[in-house]
C-alpha cells in the first residue's frame, strides 16, 4: 500500500474519531474502499431541510417510473410521511457537497417485513459505497426495531440494484409477474 493511500486511511481514522458519533465502521469501510477518490459521507436520518435535494434525486432517479405512471411525492407529502410512525427516512450526506442519496423503509413489525422502499443515489455520486450504506442503514435499523426480515422489490434489468442486493446478501425470493407499472419484479430479502 502506498504511503499516500496509508495517510488517506489514517487521516479518515482520525476523522472518526472526531466523529464518532456520525461516521459508523460500516461507512467507514466503505469510505476505505473509496479512498481513492476521497469521499467522505456519513448516513443520517432526514431533516426538513433536506426536502429540495430529496425531490431532485428522486426526479432523476426514477425519471422513467414517473413517465411511466408512478405519482412523484410531494415536499409536504414526504415530510408528512417522515413524521408518521411506521416510516423512517435517511440520507447520505458528503463532507463537501451535501446530500447525495437517499432511502425511505417502512418499519414493519410482527406481522409484516421490513421494507426498502425508495432508495437512490445522484448520479455523479453512484458507485462509491452510497446505495450500500443506506441499506446497510435500513437493515440495522430494521435489527434494532426486531423486525426479523426485509425486503425490496427490484425491477430484474436493474443491475446496479440487483448487484447491491447481491452484496449485502439480500437473495431474491420471488418473481412476480407485471406487478408494478405492468413491469415484472424481483422480490429480494434478508432474514435478520
Ligand atoms: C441502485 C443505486 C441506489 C445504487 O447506488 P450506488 O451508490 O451506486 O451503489 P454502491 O456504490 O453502493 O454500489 C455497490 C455495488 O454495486 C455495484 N454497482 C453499482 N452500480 C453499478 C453499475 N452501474 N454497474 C455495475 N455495477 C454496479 C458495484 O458492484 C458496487 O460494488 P463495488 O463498488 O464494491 O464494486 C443507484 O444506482 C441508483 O440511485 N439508481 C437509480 C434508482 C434506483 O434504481 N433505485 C433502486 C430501486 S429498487
Amino acid at each position: 500500500m502506498s504511503a499516500s493511500r496509508n495517510a488517506s486511511i489514517k487521516h479518515a481514522l482520525g476523522l472518526k474519531q472526531i466523529l464518532n458519533h456520525e461516521i459508523s465502521d460500516t461507512q467507514l469501510a466503505s469510505h476505505k474502499a473509496t479512498i481513492g477518490v476521497a469521499l467522505l459521507y456519513t448516513v443520517r436520518e432526514f431533516d426538513e431541510k433536506d426536502i429540495e435535494t430529496v425531490l431532485d434525486i428522486i426526479s432523476e432517479a426514477f425519471t422513467d417510473e414517473i413517465s411511466r405512471g408512478m405519482p412523484t411525492p410531494t415536499a409536504e407529502k414526504i415530510i408528512e410521511g417522515v413524521k408518521r410512525s411506521g416510516f423512517k427516512w435517511f440520507v447520505c450526506e458528503t463532507k463537501e457537497r451535501g446530500v447525495a442519496g437517499f432511502l425511505s423503509m417502512i418499519e414493519g413489525g410482527l406481522e409484516h417485513p421490513a421494507q426498502i422502499h425508495l432508495v437512490a443515489v445522484k448520479s455523479e455520486y453512484r458507485r462509491k459505497g452510497i446505495g450500500k450504506a443506506l441499506i446497510k442503514r435500513a437493515i440495522e435499523h430494521a435489527k434494532n426495531l426486531r423486525i426479523n426480515k426485509i425486503k425490496v422489490f427490484v425491477r430484474p434489468w436493474n443491475t446496479s440494484m440487483r448487484k447491491v442486493c447481491a452484496e449485502l446478501n439480500l437473495i431474491p425470493e420471488a418473481y412476480l409477474r407485471k406487478e408494478f407499472l405492468n413491469e415484472n419484479l424481483i422480490l429480494y430479502v434478508a432474514f435478520l
